[in-house]
């Protein structure tokens, strides 16, 4: 993962790149590092930790320089310690990287043998060491072209040269890389948002491209030097909103803003007047189509499980899914009738870009469902639908999940709607009904009183489950998925019939385990689930949808109840307290909840 951050300008930049560093904490938040061109020597500041405590030190060190390069760290090499921290210099020139360098182990050893001396643990050092080494013999673009054909692997770098008083190189493979246009100075950075304050004028390099950053110009070239014209795109100036407003964190802000996400999502895709789904702009006839092949990671990939069921239920499509980082190296049947599908929330996760890349390669039709628009997934899907949730910090996701269930409905009902597998009365009716979802959504936010008591028993327990059928199942592993990342509680999401197939022997006195049961085609079948459970002494948090039918069972420790939509849309109600469940448990224990511990939000390596 990692940030990097590179200004070149004719003022100081220390304190810009700080803040571009804040804005990227994002992608890593182990370390943290700058490094500036003061009197042409390369002067750095590095720490274990946050870029607070950055901030902190270079106030100490009194850090000039007007060109500077910038480094928020997700350890992959070498723990997390002030020195694997970012950049990493030589006598002649000082690295940011994001990414990992897969030969690192053989050319460090040729490096050694030359005499390079090692510091840290990190595959980045021997960027630093051999671009010196080509800098003996060789312009500094042609060693650019010669170390990048070294390096195997995946990276973004940043790199600044000693005595180089007006020049900054970048380079991309893998990992993103944006460049921005400034007034008399120019910029990279791993996104757009790291340099929205300075500029709204970007442009990106694709895989193998590299550029030479002066003051006042920008040249771009191919893996072999030759030079290139980028598009410069020009961003809408819309600050982000990085106010938490009157919330204590992200997550709880995001988890809160979800009736106005659903709201801001069904206002892009439903023609309310009309009582239609409004994807004008699909590029193939649905006829084309006869099977989907939805991919993602972690919580993307439930929406994508989710996505599923509502896909075959209501239309007649062969539906697939596949976790990112099997597929790309799965001997994949690719097939000319499949509509591929990329679900992420930033649009930059290496393997589901990768995965994306393949299918490219293979000439198949492709649908990136992201939150950030301009997001490398984004920029090469043949389609893309955006989420329309807005900015999510918390390193959990949860709006973005909302939003990536949303889009995947309405596509499933605008799917069956063409293929004509559903009437249009089913579908009016469905439609009209996802109008109810906002509301009811805000409604199921007020279980905080509850939740907060129910948390105190899951944040202390040794393990708990999460069970549902059908729809409920993929919401069952993100429910346990939400619990590990911020309660470091270990949860396991199954399918409830599943149980007695294994799982069952882990049930003890005591242990909590939260029962999915809306009322719907399997409720009975859970219910029988969530007795075997209660009779080997689990504490049971059942989870249903409001019914003039009672409950008859005493032994159900904790209740919530959610409101009696349709029943595809009980997934999207459900998601809200286990929201909160892991929130609050998380909050129980002290931890920080908008960056756990060991994670990141953008995942941009494998
Ligand atoms: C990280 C985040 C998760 C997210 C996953 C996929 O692991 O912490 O919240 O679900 O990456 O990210 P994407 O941006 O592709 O949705």
């Amino acid at each position: 993962m990692c940030g990097i951050i590179g200004i070149i300008s004719s003022k100081e930049v220390s304190s810009r790149i700080v803040n571009s560093l804040k804005k990227l904490e994002y992608r890593g938040y182990d370390s943290a590092g700058i490094a500036t061109l003061v009197d042409g020597n390369i002067n750095e500041v590095k720490c274990e930790g946050r870029v607070d405590v950055l901030e902190k030190d270079i106030s100490k060190f009194n850090l000039k320089g007007d060109i500077g390069i910038g480094h928020v760290r997700w350890a992959t090499h070498g723990k997390p310690s002030k020195i694997n921290a970012h950049p990493h210099s030589s006598e002649q020139v000082s690295v940011v990287h994001n990414g990992i360098i897969e030969n690192s182990t053989i050319l460090k050893k040729i490096l050694e043998k030359k005499g390079y001396v090692f510091k840290s643990q990190t595959d980045t050092e021997v960027i630093a060491h051999l671009v010196t080494d080509y800098l003996k013999k060789n312009s500094i673009k042609n060693t650019i072209i010669k170390v990048l054909k070294k390096l195997h692997g995946s990276f973004a770098l940043g790199i600044i040269f000693k005595d180089q008083n007006d020049l900054m190189v970048g380079a991309k493979r893998g990992s993103p890389l944006a460049v921005g246009y400034g007034p008399n100075e120019n910029y990279i950075g791993s996104d757009s948002y790291a340099l929205k304050s300075m500029t709204n004028k970007i442009s990106y390099l694709e895989d193998g491209e590299f550029c030479i950053l002066k003051k006042d110009q920008i040249e771009f070239f191919d893996t072999d030097g030759s030079h290139i014209n980028k598009k410069v795109m020009n961003l809408s100036k819309n600050e982000i909103d990085y106010d938490k407003g009157h919330y204590k964190y992200f997550m709880e802000k995001e988890i809160d803003e979800q009736p106005s996400t659903i709201n801001d999502c069904i206002n892009e895709y439903i023609d309310k007047y009309n009582n239609q789904v409004n994807i004008f702009n699909f590029p193939w006839k649905s006829s084309s189509i006869r099977s989907v092949m939805l991919i993602g990671c972690g919580t993307a990939f439930h929406s994508c499980l989710i996505a599923k069921y509502w896909m075959e239920q209501s239309t007649n499509l062969d539906v697939n899914i596949d976790i990112a980082s099997e597929f790309r190296y799965r001997k994949v049947r690719f097939k000319k009738d499949c509509l591929y599908i990329f679900v992420s929330q930033s649009g930059e996760t290496a393997d589901t870009y990768a995965a994306l890349d393949l299918c490219k390669k293979n000439k198949m039709k492709t649908c990136a469902v992201v939150n950030v628009v301009e997001s490398s997934i984004a920029r090469n899907a043949d389609l893309v639908l955006p989420i329309h949730c807005g900015q999510e910090i918390g390193v959990a996701s949860t709006k973005a999940f909302m939003g990536q269930m949303l889009v995947l409905y309405i596509l499933s009902l605008k799917v069956s709607f063409d293929q004509k597998s559903i009437t249009k009365k089913e579908y009016k009716y469905k439609l009209k009904n996802l109008l109810k979802l906002s509301n009811s959504a805000k409604k199921t936010l007020n279980v905080d009183q509850k939740i907060l008591n129910i948390a105190k028993v899951f944040a202390e327990a040794k393990g708990s489950m999460f069970l549902g059928r059908g729809y409920s199942f993929p919401i069952a592993l993100e429910g346990a998925l939400k619990l590990k990342e911020l309660a470091y509680v270990h949860a396991e999401g199954y399918p409830a019939g599943e149980m007695k197939h294994g799982p069952l022997a882990l049930i003890e006195n005591g242990m909590p385990v939260v029962v999915l049961a809306p009322r719907d085609e399997h409720y009975k079948k859970t219910i029988s689930n969530m007795q075997e459970v209660i009779a080997r002494g689990a504490k049971v948090l059942l989870i249903t949808n409001k019914n003039k039918d009672e409950i008859t069972s005493e032994n159900i420790w904790e209740k919530i109840e959610v409101d009696n939509l349709d029943e595809d849309l009980i997934p999207f109600l459900m998601t809200i307290p286990l929201q909160k469940l892991a929130f609050y448990s998380a909050l129980k224990k002290g931890y920080d909840i908008d960056k756990p511990r060991n994670l990141a939000k953008s995942v941009t390596v494998e």
